[in-house]
Order: C-alpha cells, then sequence, then structure tokens
C-alpha cells in the first residue's frame, strides 16, 4: 500500500506544526501505523529555517513523552503541493496563503486541520507571543485532532484522501 503523505502547515514551522508532526507520528505509531505514513511539517515564511522547534514547544511535547528537538524549521516549497497528499493549516490565514501559492491543480489538498480532523471548523491559534498556558491549550488541540485524523484514515485505507484521483508520483 502507497504511503499517506500529510504535511502540517503553521506561520514559522516552529510551534504548532512541528507539534503537530511530532503529535500525530506518536498517534500512528502507537496504533500500529508508523510505516503508513509520510509526516512532515513546514511554515508558511523561511524567517526560523534551520531552527529547532521553540523551547516552549519542546518543554509541552517533553511533558507528555515526547521528543520533538529534533526537528528543524523550513518552508513550503512548490515541490510539497506535488508531494504530500494532505496539506494540513492551522489557520485561515495559513489556507488562504496556501491557497494563493498552490498550483491549482493541488487546492483540493490543502484543509484547516482541526476541520478535516472533524472537531469544528476551529484554528489551532498562535502561541507565539503568548505563555505556556498556550502552548498547553494548542498541545491539547493537536492531540485531539490527531487522534480524529488518524482514525478517519483508518477507516479510508483504500480511499483517495482528498476523493479525487490520486496523482502521487
Ligand atoms: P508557529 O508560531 O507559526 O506556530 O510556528 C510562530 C512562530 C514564529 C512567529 C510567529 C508564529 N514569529 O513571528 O516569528
Amino acid at each position: 500500500m502507497a504511503k499517506r503523505s500529510i504535511l502540517f502547515v503553521c506561520l514559522g514551522n516552529i510551534c504548532r506544526s512541528p507539534l503537530a508532526e511530532g503529535v500525530f507520528r506518536a498517534v500512528v505509531a502507537e496504533r500500529g501505523r508508523a510505516d503508513d505514513f509520510l509526516i512532515d511539517s513546514a511554515g508558511m515564511g523561511d524567517w526560523h529555517a534551520g531552527q529547532a522547534p521553540d523551547h516552549r514547544a519542546i518543554a509541552i511535547a517533553r511533558t507528555h513523552g515526547l521528543d520533538i528537538s529534533g526537528q528543524r524549521a523550513r518552508a513550503i516549497r512548490d515541490e510539497d503541493f506535488h508531494r504530500f497528499e494532505l496539506i494540513l493549516g492551522m489557520d485561515r490565514k495559513n489556507i488562504a496563503e496556501l491557497h494563493a501559492i498552490a498550483p491549482a491543480a493541488f487546492r483540493e489538498r490543502i484543509h484547516l486541520f482541526l476541520d478535516f480532523a472533524g472537531n469544528g471548523a476551529n484554528e489551532v491559534p498562535d502561541p507565539y507571543f503568548g505563555d505556556a498556558a498556550g502552548f498547553a491549550e494548542v498541545y491539547r488541540m493537536i492531540r485531539v485532532a490527531s487522534e480524529s485524523l488518524a482514525a478517519k484514515l483508518d477507516t479510508r485505507v483504500s480511499a483517495p484522501i482528498s476523493g479525487q484521483a490520486s496523482s502521487m508520483t
């Protein structure tokens, strides 16, 4: 079976999307499906390219038994729209910007993470200028949505994620 490929996207790729990458990877591993997924994350900008996640994101992940300190930030690039069948943005601004730069043929791959996971058409708020409590809330939202997403994809193993014919190469 071809791997599911999922890219999590936020603004800087140092807070929310690295947490989503780490948490979703852990959730599919708990389900014994680690080998079925290609999981990555990226930011809309390259301000933090090459950097480890924000220390507050590393800390909240560590509290929950996850080590995300080895991840490195990068900006989204054109090939990501071809490579990942599902591109999940954290907030509506991410979605609008992804839509603006995505090749038209791949726009259907772009969704709001919590909405696609079935947790309401909500945003994962940017915690960067907030405090540790903001990171704890972001972690909780991402954990719940990752469980929902894994369950949703479990039931659709033979169908293309977006409902359109897969053009993965
Ligand atoms: P992220 O959070 O998009 O969840 O990684 C942010 C990281 C950095 C900045 C803003 C948001 N920044 O302005 O540098």
